[in-house]
């Protein structure tokens, strides 16, 4: 192995050995998301989906919670346990998806529907949360908009592909969808997606719903194709549970470690090798490390804003499976 790799091993082994050792002192635990890059997944107490984490958070004990993942998920663990401390590595992880609407647009788009119920996706600013009845993630959007009366009106933001896809499932035509999109999915075109399933008849093709190549890929001609709709913790579970040995995986390119790690018999696919989210990709060992050591940066939420968000949140982690 060459010089430099060996120092790097050594440097990482030691940067590890820190953050198991502050995190034991400091009664604090790590909280990845399935995109988080291989290292802090595996350095980490829980790695799961949006709803997965959000669960995590609010039945852990710990004094301390760091999100790896992006503000919104520090945000919605703050709402959910105020009385943790919780912690983002880095300020800047946004989020492009939740950039997409803003309270302002949410407040106008509800009085042009006073009489309808408002279902936010996670990806969102607490503030947007305040102004939503439900919140939902990937995992359980659907069972989120079945467990609404048929009759009432629903307005779903921010994700239009997402709010397309819960549309088409649930088969109700009375679902308005906001323009908003996330792109390193929107990235995720359908002429590859179709060229990968054409090179690779053999494969199962796992899609996440925010992916803008949904509709093409529902389109592909079915003839031995299996192709699901997915959140993250759900195309874990389907790889484990498919007989398949081959999976084309069109979602971000993080989720990669752990279907290869969990399953390593099987072969995973990217169906777009670019598919990389700038803001997962921010948080890095060292930064967990200061993270943990300095107690920063905090997430907080406004009391006046939290209260309000609760609603929804609660009702997000108490629907579906
Ligand atoms: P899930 O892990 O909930 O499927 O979310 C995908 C995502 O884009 C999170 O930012
Ligand atoms: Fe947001 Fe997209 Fe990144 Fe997820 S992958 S955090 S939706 S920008």
């Amino acid at each position: 192995m060459a010089e430099h790799a060996v120092a790097e091993r050594e440097t990482q082994a030691a940067l590890q050995e820190e953050i198991l050792h502050l995190k034991r002192t400091k009664d604090a635990v790590i909280l990845a998301h399935n995109y988080q890059p291989g290292p802090i997944q595996d350095l980490a107490d829980y790695v799961g989906d949006s709803l997965a984490m959000a669960r995590f958070a609010q039945k852990s004990s710990a004094r301390l919670l760091v999100v790896a993942g992006v503000h919104f998920m520090a945000e919605t663990a703050a709402i959910l346990c105020p009385d943790k401390t919780v912690l983002i590595p880095d300020l800047e992880a946004g989020c492009s998806l939740a950039e997409s609407i803003t309270a302002e647009q949410v407040a106008a788009w509800k009085a042009e529907h006073p009489d309808a119920v408002v279902v936010s996706y996670v990806n969102t600013s607490a503030a947007v949360k305040a102004l939503s009845d439900y919140c939902c993630t990937s995992s359980n959007a659907v069972a989120v908009v079945e467990a609404i009366d048929p009759e009432r009106e629903i307005l779903f933001l921010p994700d239009f592909y997402l709010g397309s896809h819960v549309a088409r499932v649930t088969g109700r035509h009375n679902i308005h969808v906001w323009w908003g999109e996330c792109h390193v999915h929107a990235g995720i075109d359908a002429d590859s997606m179709v060229e990968k399933v054409h090179q690779h008849p053999e494969a199962e093709v796992l899609v996440h719903p925010e992916c803008g190549c949904t509709t093409r890929a529902l389109a592909l001609p079915p003839e031995g194709i299996p192709l699901k709709v997915l959140s993250t913790d759900g195309m874990i579970a389907e790889s484990k549970r498919s007989s398949r040995k081959t999976f084309i995986v069109a979602t971000e390119v993080g989720l990669l470690h752990r279907l290869r790690k969990e399953n390593p018999d099987k072969t995973f696919l990217p169906a777009h090798e670019e598919a990389l989210c700038p803001f997962m990709n921010l948080i890095s060992l060292e930064k967990i490390r200061d993270s943990l050591r300095d107690e920063r940066f905090r997430v907080e939420v406004p009391d006046s804003i939290r209260q309000r968000a609760l609603i929804p949140l609660e009702r997000m982690v108490q629907i579906g499976k």
